[in-house]
């Protein structure tokens, strides 16, 4: 049966990781997978994580199964983040289960939908992050584009992604990046938000917005500005959120899917449909993860504590934007890169070509997608002046 079967590439981000950690040269930068790291290039567990493991050693006394839509208590603390006082809780509109992870939200997502409308057509942004399309293709959807990022200015193409969106089907789904685009780093302002809204509502599609990175844009409440005007406009949407990122939880695989219905009787039907989706795949997800981040969520202590974790990741990646950007101007870079300190979150492109990106890895030891994306949180002041030097030789 294997017989047939032909080895395939490594994983366009994850496959970087693994070079990474093979390249002996003591200068080797890694602007690959999204992790953040520390000034030491270390992505260290946070100090709330920590408390809140030692709190579930200390008190879980049991192994027993948890069930199909995970814990209830994280999954009540997870909407609430996302949706903060929003109307969609009051109204009980809201269900959010447990998921392994932001990808595993996805893909449960992806074959809820299939069994909502089986081949049904989902836009993805022009870019997206890389596993998008691979993942709802693997779940049986028609994976179709929408313009976003406009690669000569730098900058969004919203004119071209309205136009697109007035033009789906009000069968289809359309992926939306809450904040912290993967991979631009361009976002939706508050205005253009409204407007992709508005559109949302007279066409009747379904958002599928994604939010991998709620914290570390602008901060928990900003980055879900998007989602929860969308909230105000569609009777039914979906959001896929992970805890990978802004608790640092990644290896744990743990974030939340959550669907929004009409009324409470239509997305209790939605959210039997989901379970029954989740049983089939991985039967129930795990535990660990959940419970550290219902620990943190329900203690004020511990809560503030991650507030300030969370706020010097996004900062030390907010500050690395100017350093790279002075730092290229100070080799004597000609070519305007100010634009990365007008994209947020983890990501932005380079903007270089696949060649230079290549030349970056062969002969500096510098890693980052071949699109060109760089994980900014790789950067630090013990290697911006080799990077910045390395980027200048390249061009
Ligand atoms: C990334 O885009 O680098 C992260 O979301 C990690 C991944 O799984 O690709």
């Amino acid at each position: 049966m294997f017989g047939s079967l032909k080895a395939l590439p490594a994983d366009p981000i994850l496959g970087l990781l693994a070079k990474y950690r093979k390249d002996d040269n003591p200068n080797k930068i890694d602007l690959g997978v999204g992790v953040y790291k520390d000034e030491s290039g270390h992505t260290a567990v946070l100090n709330c994580v920590k408390k809140a493991e030692q709190h579930r050693i200390d008190t879980e006394d049991s192994k027993v199964y948890i069930g199909p839509t995970g814990s209830d208590l994280f999954n009540d603390e997870m909407a609430k983040l996302i949706f903060g006082d929003h109307k969609v809780l009051a109204e009980n509109r809201a269900r959010t289960i447990s998921t392994p992870g932001g990808t595993g939200s996805l893909r449960v997502a992806a074959e809820f939908i299939k069994t909502c409308k089986p081949g049904a057509t989902i836009w993805v942004s022009n870019p997206t992050w890389a596993n998008h399309t691979g993942l709802f293709e693997a779940a049986g959807l028609t994976v179709k584009t929408y313009p976003y990022y406009d690669y000569e200015n730098k900058n969004l193409d919203f004119d071209g992604m309205l136009a697109a969106l007035k033009q789906v089907s009000s069968d289809d789904v359309v992926l939306l990046h809450a904040c912290c685009h993967n991979p631009s780093g361009m976002d939706l302002n508050q205005e253009q938000w409204q407007q992709v809204a508005d559109v949302a509502k007279s066409v009747g599609f379904t958002p599928l917005v994604d939010m991998a990175y709620q914290g570390f844009g602008a901060g928990l409440d900003e980055d879900a500005y998007g989602l929860r005007l969308m909230a105000d406009s569609v009777k039914q949407m979906i959001v896929c959120s992970s805890c990978s990122k802004n608790f640092g939880l990644y290896r744990e695989r743990i974030g939340g899917c959550t669907i929004i219905g009409e009324s409470s009787i239509s997305v209790d039907i939605a959210h039997s449909v989901l379970l029954s989706v989740v049983r089939v795949i991985y039967s129930m997800p795990p535990a660990h993860g959940a419970a550290i981040v219902e620990t943190i969520l329900s203690s004020e202590e511990l809560r503030n504590e991650w507030y300030a974790e969370l706020k010097e990741m996004r900062d030390r990646i907010n500050g690395n934007r100017q350093l790279i950007v002075d730092k290229l101007v100070a080799n004597g870079v000609t070519r305007d890169f100010s634009f990365i300190t007008r994209q947020a979150g983890m990501f932005s492109f380079l903007g270089i070509t696949p060649e230079q990106v290549q030349q970056l890895q062969d002969e500096y030891s510098i890693y980052m997608v071949g699109s060109s994306r760089m994980s900014i949180a790789g950067i630090a002041n013990s290697n911006v002046d080799y990077l910045a030097e390395s980027i200048a030789k390249v061009l």
